[in-house]
């Protein structure tokens, strides 16, 4: 309302641009959110990830409208990845001069479509800004600086997220808003919760369980490595479902290591329903996603994560999730059982898509 008189506003139009899966699981609450607000929403799917169960499955699940464009991207080396994705995005922009252009996380897809826009002087949002490894070697962190330095407005998860903002001198572009997977994670867990969980073939659900996935670079590409994570794996002494990434498969094929080994149950990754309800009736998790050690953390399961630093510290207090890059002591810790502290809600409320529309149409 302006002044005396109630005055029918444009609404704000936002271009949201996500391709791969966890940025599917975070436009979730946020699409939903916009169409709450009346915000006009058009999402555009890079095609970074285009595997069914790695990008439909999310969309259909999490009740997510199609894509408005597809721009087909697919799998190609950092440069030409990204590179094709930008270049795509400049008629995109044109045609649909968005108020907002709305990037997510830190993937490739999150850098092209920031610099796009930022290119055509169209204001752009990181969600999930600040989060840092300061890893240098992760693609993820060149993704996640150049973007928060480039965006106009930064929508951070995190008190520890506004403080990497602040010390990098971005603290005026800077909202703490809360995680939006949290709002995603507790959803679906009180929908999942009542029901069975659906394991691989040859682990019994009722029984002690551990939940792993694998998918970094630096955990798959050198076979050294990637053999000493399939041995150690293995070596755990409950059965394991081994949820794997293309990138995981495809390695594990290349190097000619065999992931299935000792309890060890290769499966295709699940969809995020039962994905959640797999951690939720877990003795532990074991994974080296960022996303993944915050849903343990949020659904009260230990984690044990396979890198030497997580963007995610808050989940480190108390011991709820251990960093275990040397795998050392991997079998013991992986199914260890839940610290007895309560834990801390540093994620927020499960209202932060509210939030961030919020400050979108302000
Ligand atoms: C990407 C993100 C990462 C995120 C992860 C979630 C970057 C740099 N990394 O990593 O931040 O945590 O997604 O999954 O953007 N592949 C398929 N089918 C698919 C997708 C990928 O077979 O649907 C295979 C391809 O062989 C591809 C490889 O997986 O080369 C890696 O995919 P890519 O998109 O490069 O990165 P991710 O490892 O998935």
């Amino acid at each position: 309302m302006t002044g005396r008189w109630p005055v029918r506003l444009p609404p704000v139009k936002v271009l949201s641009v996500v391709g791969a899966r966890p940025q599917f699981v975070k436009l979730a609450p946020v699409s939903a959110a916009f169409a709450q607000a009346g915000v006009q929403h058009v999402i555009v799917h890079t095609g970074q990830h285009y595997d069914a169960l790695m990008s439909d499955a999310f969309f259909s699940d999490l009740l997510i409208p199609d894509p408005d464009v597809h721009l087909g991207v697919g799998s190609a080396s950092h440069g030409v990845q990204t590179g094709t994705m930008l270049a795509a995005m400049d008629a995109v922009l044109d045609e649909h001069r968005p108020d907002w252009t709305l990037v997510y996380g830190d993937t490739n897809s999150t850098l092209a479509g920031t610099l796009a826009a930022v290119k055509l002087h169209l204001p752009v949002a990181h969600l999930e800004a600040g989060l840092r490894s300061f890893n240098r070697r992760m693609p993820e962190e060149h993704n996640r600086v150049l973007t928060d330095h480039a965006a106009d407005l930064l929508l951070a998860p995190t008190q520890v997220a506004m403080g990497h903002l602040a010390r990098e001198g971005l603290a005026d572009r800077a909202r703490l808003v809360g995680d939006v997977m949290t709002d995603v994670c507790y959803l679906v867990r009180d929908a999942v919760a009542a029901g069975p969980a659906e394991l691989p073939a040859g682990i019994d659900p009722d029984g002690p369980y551990v939940v792993a996935t694998i998918h970094r670079a630096d955990n798959t590409d050198d076979p050294a490595r990637l053999e000493a994570i399939a041995a150690a794996l293995a070596n755990i002494p409950v059965p394991v479902a081994l949820l794997a990434h293309p990138r995981l498969r495809a390695k594990a094929a290349d190097h000619g290591i065999e992931l299935a080994r000792g309890k060890v149950q290769v499966s295709d990754p699940l969809p995020y329903p039962a994905l959640v309800r797999a951690v939720l009736g877990s003795a532990g998790v074991v994974t080296d996603s960022g996303g993944l050690q915050k849903e343990a953390f949020l659904l009260g399961v230990p984690c044990t994560t396979v890198r030497t630093e997580t963007e995610w510290t808050e989940t480190l207090e108390d011991g709820w999730n251990l960093l275990v890059a040397d795998l050392r002591g991997l079998d013991a810790l992986a199914a260890r059982p839940a610290p007895k502290s309560e834990r801390a809600h540093p994620y927020g409320d499960g209202h932060a898509a509210e939030r961030v529309v919020a400050v979108l149409t302000a």
